[in-house]
């Protein structure tokens, strides 16, 4: 249960609005295990918008789910404002979550019994609380400018892929916390749409003073943060201040290359030494 005494340390002015230190994620264990975080630190800013880049499979979500307390790290430490999330108990940390926290799914996690309206009032839902006069004006904007005001009664399963995404950046925006976290808002978006949901994310952070983190493949989308931080193979590996489009597209290029590279190498091992075996 959600009390009043649940810890709830928010960020000082200037101070990171989360944080995660010396973070490595493992999947499995033995030779078939999987390193999707190795050694990464972060402080994201508050009011900031921050993008997160990197090739298919280098832990771009794995980083947002133990950054927003989804998943936990098998070592390392992350914070949330003023809070440790590495040590909180369930109850504490899904209180945390569901006060400061905005998540936009990949896979857009809707609820499919529940119309858009349900979807985006629920975290005012399950944080028991009715959302207020103002709160609901806000709601009413943000389908408006999302262009969902006319499929408010419809369920995910009656809506495009593109308006369930719009549906899901809407429930995060809905309570306007302290953090938003996005992984790839954009994906399923017609640039028309995409760029509506940049434009709302940008004014997120620029005039709500709210901290977006957005994983995105694109470079147009990812120019609009004001950092772009790069990951491969689990580590950060480069990172741009206000990057101009052309700059973040050579990044990634060299990125692609890298991990197509290795991909190969790892390939051409394997053959070998099947090969070797089969000769055996
Ligand atoms: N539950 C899991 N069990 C085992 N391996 C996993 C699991 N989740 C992710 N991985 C592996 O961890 C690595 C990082 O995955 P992650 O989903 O974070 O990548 P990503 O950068 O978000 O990729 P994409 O751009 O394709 O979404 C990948 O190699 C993936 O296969
Ligand atoms: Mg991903």
């Amino acid at each position: 249960m959600i009390t009043a005494t649940t810890p709830h340390t928010p960020a000082a002015p200037n101070e990171p609005v989360a944080r995660v230190e010396r973070v490595t994620k493992r999947y499995g264990e033995g030779p078939g295990a999987v390193v999707a975080l190795d050694d990464v630190s972060l402080a994201i800013a508050p009011g900031r918008l921050t993008a997160v880049m990197g090739p298919s499979g280098s832990g771009k979500s794995t980083l947002m789910h133990v950054m927003a307390g989804l998943d936990t790290p098998t070592s390392g430490r992350a914070w949330i404002g003023g809070t440790e999330i590495t040590t909180l108990g369930d109850e504490d940390l899904t209180a945390i979550r569901r006060r400061q926290v905005g998540f936009v799914f990949q896979a857009f996690n809707l609820v499919p019994t529940m119309d858009v309206l349900g979807n985006v009032y629920l975290p005012f839902e399950l944080d028991d609380h009715m959302a207020t006069d103002q709160q609901r004006a806000w709601v009413h904007q943000l389908v408006d400018r999302l262009g969902l005001a006319d499929r408010l009664a419809h369920r995910p399963g009656e809506l495009s892929g593109g308006q369930q995404q719009r549906v899901a950046i809407a429930r995060a925006l809905a309570t306007r916390p302290d953090l938003v976290l996005a992984d790839e808002p954009t994906g399923n978006l017609d640039s028309r749409s995409g760029a509506e949901v940049l434009a709302l994310l940008a004014d997120a952070a620029d005039t709500l003073g709210q901290s977006i983190v957005m994983v995105t493949h694109d470079a147009a989308a990812a120019a609009h943060a004001s950092r772009v931080v790069f990951i491969a193979d689990g580590r950060l590996v480069h990172e741009l201040a206000t990057p101009t489009r052309a700059e973040i597209a050579e990044v990634m290029l060299h990125l692609e290359e890298s991990a197509a590279a290795r991909a190969a190498h790892r390939a051409a091992g394997r053959h070998g030494r099947l090969g070797r075996e089969r000769v055996a």
